[in-house]
């Protein structure tokens, strides 16, 4: 059975990444997969305090809300990740867990937790899909630095329009890839 670690970032309660997260997530459950969920919202998440412990050390020293994951991540499979763009950037929850896996690689650039298949999913308002290219590419290379594989990165655009729907076919290309997870 393989185990999928989840981060959410949106605050929203129907926000549209949650929306298609739940899809991929329906997927790697259909399948027998273990899934875990963490709502990077969650006030006891905090941010990187810099100490650096982690450069000489497989962890970090905060005992918050997020402590858990490193064990989690390193027993995981597969990563599956939102991020809502705020003010042309991934918004303050996911940024604060993107820096925390400072952990992920040691002192020399090493990847310490590789081989991880990763599913990121970003949403933003502007029907623009090239408006924050920049800003996904350099998010997704971190991926690479941990030495993940990043299997598919999902764009959900125009998200405040009334009008807007996650199309079925993107929610059925979410849910098989959640089962390859
Ligand atoms: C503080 C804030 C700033 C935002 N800035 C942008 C932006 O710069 N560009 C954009 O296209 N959408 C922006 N949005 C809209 C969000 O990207 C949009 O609501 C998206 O659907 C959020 O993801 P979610 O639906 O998963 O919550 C912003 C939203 C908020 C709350």
């Amino acid at each position: 059975m393989s185990k999928v670690v989840v981060f959410k970032a949106s605050p929203r309660k129907n926000g549209k990444s949650t929306e298609l997260m739940e899809c991929v997530i329906e997927g790697a459950k259909s399948n027998g997969s273990e899934v875990v969920v963490y709502d990077l919202n969650d006030k006891g998440a905090r941010g990187c305090q810099s100490c650096f412990y982690c450069t000489t050390h497989d962890g970090c020293v905060q005992k918050d809300y997020l402590q858990p994951m490193y064990k989690d991540i390193d027993e995981a499979d597969s990563i599956v990740a939102t991020f809502p763009i705020y003010f042309m950037n991934i918004n303050a929850q996911a940024k604060i867990w993107i820096d925390r896996l400072h952990p992920m690689f040691d002192s020399n650039f090493q990847p310490r937790h590789p081989n991880k298949k990763v599913v990121a999913i970003y949403a933003q308002s502007t029907p623009d899909e090239s408006a924050f290219k920049n800003i996904v590419e350099t998010n997704n290379a971190a991926f690479k630095m941990f030495g993940w594989d990043l299997v598919k990165s999902f764009l959900l655009s125009n998200t405040m329009s009334p009008e807007m729907k996650i199309s079925e076919e993107t929610k059925k290309e979410a849910f098989e890839v959640g089962k390859t997870l």
